[in-house]
């Protein structure tokens, strides 16, 4: 059996040109070679949303359509929904007795987020976020966890804490290490990197005059006044982009714009007709997957009941080694 791969991303909300490089293009290539587990890790998404959960349901679905638009295969993989597998739940509930708060405390994001977000989220299951993503991977022995470079704390602490609880009790679980993937920087249109929060983001699902126009607002090299001033391609965002998404004219772009002979509106219209392209098979599998919103929650249904059988067994087995649940030796 191939060894395990766990990853996941919360519902927050659309997925942008952002999340393409480093997370989606990587897990299809993953399928082939681990057995794989993506999840839409929902209850991960209350933890900063509690106050306004309206969109988690619809945003389950916009994930899952992403998933699957980009490659994600349910006949290769098992892509399920966290809170269709409440077995993971029971596990946080165990890990949590044996993890202690300071080994918490100190995860940089915590602090982070409550300094970005406000206290309002400093509650006991944001506190416990690891520990959740912790349960996500120990429960099906992940052994691999592609992840981006802020996630690499969290990975620590679950290697922590499956450490740990084998200590305490015999050996359960695997120790999952970072697949680390190079994410490389996206700037959104304002030249800050690409946020949903700070409304600057190229979205998978919009229409080709939509990115078009926010590609035409991008901020480029501010000396090239003049469409044929020389500009500095490697302070230049669209530059930038044009390098994300492996543009295969980039020799000729950076000479032309470093010479001068290419302007502005021509290098983002390339941009701009590069990104559509690339988008278009996704964006045309996206509509064609909207279209049936049934066969889209029983992919959802189908996976999460494969991940239920295997959790299930492990969660028997760490019942027996707590010593909760079956009354042995009674
Ligand atoms: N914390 C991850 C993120 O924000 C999401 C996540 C939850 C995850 N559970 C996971 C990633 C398990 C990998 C494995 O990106």
């Amino acid at each position: 059996m191939d060894p395990v791969l766990v990853s996941g991303m919360r519902p927050t909300g659309k997925l942008h040109i952002g999340h393409i490089f480093g997370t989606l293009s990587n897990w299809v290539n993953y399928q082939d070679k681990y057995n794989c587990y993506f999840i839409v890790v929902n209850w991960h998404a209350l933890t900063t949303n509690y106050e306004n959960t309206k969109d988690i349901s619809s945003n389950v679905i916009e994930v899952l359509t992403d998933y699957l638009a980009f490659g994600l295969d349910p006949l290769k993989s098992t892509i399920y929904l966290q809170s269709m597998v409440e077995e993971v739940s029971v596990l946080h509930l165990i890990l949590s007795m044996i993890t202690p708060i300071s080994w918490l405390e100190r995860v940089p994001s915590f602090k982070d987020q409550i300094q970005q977000l406000g206290k309002n989220i400093a509650t006991y299951g944001f506190l416990g976020y690891p520990v959740l993503m912790a349960s996500d991977i120990l429960i099906f022995n992940g052994k691999y966890v592609p992840v981006g470079q802020d996630q690499i704390p969290h990975l620590e602490l679950a290697r922590e804490i499956a450490r740990r609880f084998n200590f305490l009790y015999g050996d359960t679980f695997v120790e999952p290490e970072p697949i680390l993937t190079e994410t490389p920087y996206i700037p959104g249109f304002d030249g800050r990197k690409m946020s949903k929060s700070y409304n600057n983001a190229i979205f998978i699902d919009e229409s080709e005059e939509e990115t078009e126009e926010k590609v035409k607002r991008y901020i480029t090299d501010p000396q090239k006044i003049y469409k044929h001033s020389p500009g500095r391609p490697e302070i230049c965002n669209v530059f930038t982009l044009h390098k994300a998404f492996k543009n295969s004219e980039i020799r000729e772009i950076e000479q032309n714009c470093r010479s001068g002979k290419l302007g502005c509106v021509e290098c983002k219209k390339k941009l701009s007709n590069l990104i559509n392209s690339y988008l278009k098979p996704i964006r045309e599998k996206r509509r064609d997957l909207q279209k049936d919103r049934n066969k889209l929650l029983e992919i959802l249904i189908e996976g999460s009941k494969r991940a239920k059988k295997v959790a299930k067994e492990k969660i028997e087995e760490v019942n027996q080694k707590v010593n909760i649940g079956l009354l042995r030796g009674v």
